[in-house]
């Protein structure tokens, strides 16, 4: 895999071009429920990424001068993820609302673990390891998320806007696999990053969204063969990581979480969290 070019990247890096969606057209094709609702939840992870960056900021990951640039960068791109799903969910006649709880009032248990990671930041000097194998797997979890809605949802205008934001993703994804190859091959890195992503790894947007939310997606992204085989390549992908070969990841996940629910025509509906 060729080096990721930092300096490239940054000198092009920028806003989602908002003015080359055509808006006027996203309500002249059918947008279903399952759609709608996925996108409610990715726009709410997109812009949750400044939370994110709050407690990494708290970490030695802004002492590295390459990881401290691409991180400011990668905010103001996947602000405008933000910004654009939530312009397509208004422009398709379903409004993203205020949230319930707003974004300054985050729960004890967040606030806990943005302390305890800072803490593991502080005595170890590899912490970078584990956020550069975290940002892997979630960017790529993210991206093929947004490839498999492309597939399933069939909006032509939805396709175009999504076809950009994966762009930005897998720049994302490119830039944090990259550091984290290199980063894993300290002695005791992998080890760690591995111990830690089998104990606490879960898909994008955990303690985010709500679970139900999360198990809908997973179950309409990723259940079928297609969307397993998508879920499979992500985790072969990250299993080339040194200490990562056969590491549970999305489709461990998926089959430990998320179980059809069987509707009173006894078709599937929906899924559910284990
Ligand atoms: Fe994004
Ligand atoms: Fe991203």
């Amino acid at each position: 895999m060729p080096a990721f070019d930092l300096d490239a990247w940054v000198a092009r890096s920028g806003a989602l071009d908002l003015d080359a969606i055509a808006w006027s057209d996203v309500a002249k094709y059918p947008v279903s429920a399952a759609t709608v609702r996925t996108l409610s939840y990715m726009q709410d992870i997109e812009s949750h990424t400044i939370i994110y960056l709050r407690s990494l900021l708290a970490t030695r990951a802004v002492d590295d001068p390459e990881v401290a640039t691409f991180l400011a960068c990668w905010l103001h791109e996947e602000t405008f993820h933000g910004i654009a799903l939530a312009r397509f969910l208004d422009a398709a006649g379903h409004p993203v609302g205020p949230r319930a709880t707003p974004r300054g009032q985050e729960p004890v248990t967040k606030r806990v673990e943005g302390w305890a990671t800072a803490m593991v930041s502080k005595a170890w000097p590899d912490f970078c390891a584990v956020h550069m194998t975290w940002g892997a797997i979630n960017e790529l979890t993210t991206l093929t998320g947004y490839l498999r809605l492309k597939a399933v949802a069939g909006h032509p205008v939805l396709g175009d806007l999504l076809e950009r934001i994966m762009l930005d993703e897998s720049r994302h994804f490119f830039f944090y696999y990259r550091q984290a190859e290199v980063r894993l091959r300290r002695p005791g890195a992998a080890w760690v990053a591995r111990a830690l992503v089998d104990r606490f790894w879960a898909p994008v947007g955990s303690g985010v969204g709500s679970d139900d939310d999360r198990a809908f997606m997973a179950g309409y992204l990723f259940a079928g063969d297609e969307g397993r085989a998508a879920a499979r390549k992500v985790d072969d992908t990250i299993r080339k990581l040194p200490g990562f070969e056969r590491v549970p990841l999305l489709e461990a996940w998926m089959d430990r979480h998320v179980r059809p629910v069987t509707g009173l025509n006894g078709g599937r509906n929906g899924y559910a969290l284990n």
